[in-house]
């Protein structure tokens, strides 16, 4: 296909909330050699630039005065090393766990249905179900807007945490993640320490087929498909507080769901759980509400703005603040 700039292009089916903004500029780049022309653009007319996968952890607020890059190049290789992976930046997702699944490598299972491509997955780092990409993520291939060159970046270069890495930081926002290069199990490496799955996976045996299986199962009954109603899956991350804090907390809220992490000192609490005390799940703002069975997750119920899902986050993460004191971090990228 030609590479071609359009103007002012309608970004409603780029975001899962299914937000109506548009972008002045808009280039679907099937080819990462076009992000050279597009980089001159941009410098030309001094725009912003703005990279989007299938825009499902962001939430536009106004229209996008810049340029979006909408990252669409695909293929996968394996490379010489047993289970080594190379996937492009454009790919689904979960049609890579998919692949996976399939073509007997091993390890993703746990990150089924997570929406969203797979040069976004670092960006996030995502998780779910006691699994992050960063457990099998080996390097990247990104596309510096500043300096116009290539850069591999292994692990240590990402810097990756819960749900954060050097992406979503400056300057680290100024590469776009053209590939990435995962390392799959040969065999199978099953996961089974959250709660919940091995319920799900009940009397059946524990196998990779099976824990994806119960891994769709969950998540569909907890989580709204966006392809049929509006969300970026969890709106807030779960804070990380001293276990100090949740010592106090727990005279209170002895039920307060709680995880260690790698730091003795925190621990993780439930975002989810902090909300439903305060009674929000269903409640609505406009064409904004929360997720009936999710209190995490906010959906694009009637229409929503931008605005009517942020005014309802603004709210939802008072109450959070007045009645625990504990101040909420967004997960989705808000435009
Ligand atoms: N809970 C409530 N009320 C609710 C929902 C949940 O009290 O409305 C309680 C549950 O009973 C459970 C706890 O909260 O004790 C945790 O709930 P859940 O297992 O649904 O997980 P979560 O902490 O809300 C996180 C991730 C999800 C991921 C799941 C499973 C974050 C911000 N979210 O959600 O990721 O799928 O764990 O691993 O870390 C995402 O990032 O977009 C996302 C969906």
């Amino acid at each position: 296909m030609i590479f071609e700039i359009q103007e002012q292009v309608d970004l409603t089916p780029y975001n899962s909330f299914g937000v109506s903004q548009m972008a002045a500029y808009f280039a679907d780049i099937q080819d990462p050699a076009d992000l050279r022309q597009a980089r001159e653009f941009a410098a030309s007319k001094r725009l912003s630039v703005l990279v989007l996968g299938q825009g499902s952890n962001t939430l536009f607020i106004n229209d996008y005065p810049g340029l979006v890059l909408y990252m669409n190049n695909q293929g996968k290789q394996m490379l010489p090393g047993a289970g080594m992976l190379r996937i492009c930046a454009g790919e689904s997702w979960h049609e890579l766990v998919l692949f996976c699944l399939q073509n007997s490598l091993y390890g993703i299972e746990n990150l089924a249905l997570i929406p969203g491509t797979v040069g976004a997955a670092p960006v996030q780092n995502i998780g779910a179900y006691g699994v992050e990409l960063d457990q099998f993520f080996v390097e990247l291939e990104a596309f510096d807007l500043k300096t116009g060159e290539i850069r591999y970046m292994n692990k240590a270069d990402c810097q990756f945490a819960y749900r954060d890495s050097i992406f979503k930081q400056n300057p680290g926002q100024k590469l776009v993640v053209l590939s990435v290069t995962l390392q799959l199990a040969l065999e199978p490496a099953l996961e089974l320490g959250y709660a919940g799955l091995t319920d799900e996976i009940a009397e059946q045996e524990a196998t990779p087929q099976s824990v994806f299986d119960a891994v769709c199962a969950i998540r569909s009954r907890k989580l709204p498909d966006p392809k049929q109603i509006g969300n970026a899956g969890s709106f807030f991350k779960n804070p990380v507080v001293s276990r100090s804090k949740l010592l106090s907390l727990r005279k209170s809220y002895p039920e307060l769901p709680a995880w260690d992490t790698a730091d003795a000192d925190l621990v993780k609490v439930s975002a989810a759980w902090l909300l439903d005390q305060k009674g929000w799940k269903g409640r609505r703002r406009g064409g904004a509400a929360v997720h009936e069975d999710h209190a995490l997750v906010l959906v694009n119920r009637d229409n929503a703005s931008g605005e009517d899902v942020v005014l309802l986050a603004q709210e939802m993460s008072s109450s959070v603040l007045q009645s625990f004191g504990i101040a909420l971090q967004t997960e989705v990228r808000i435009i």
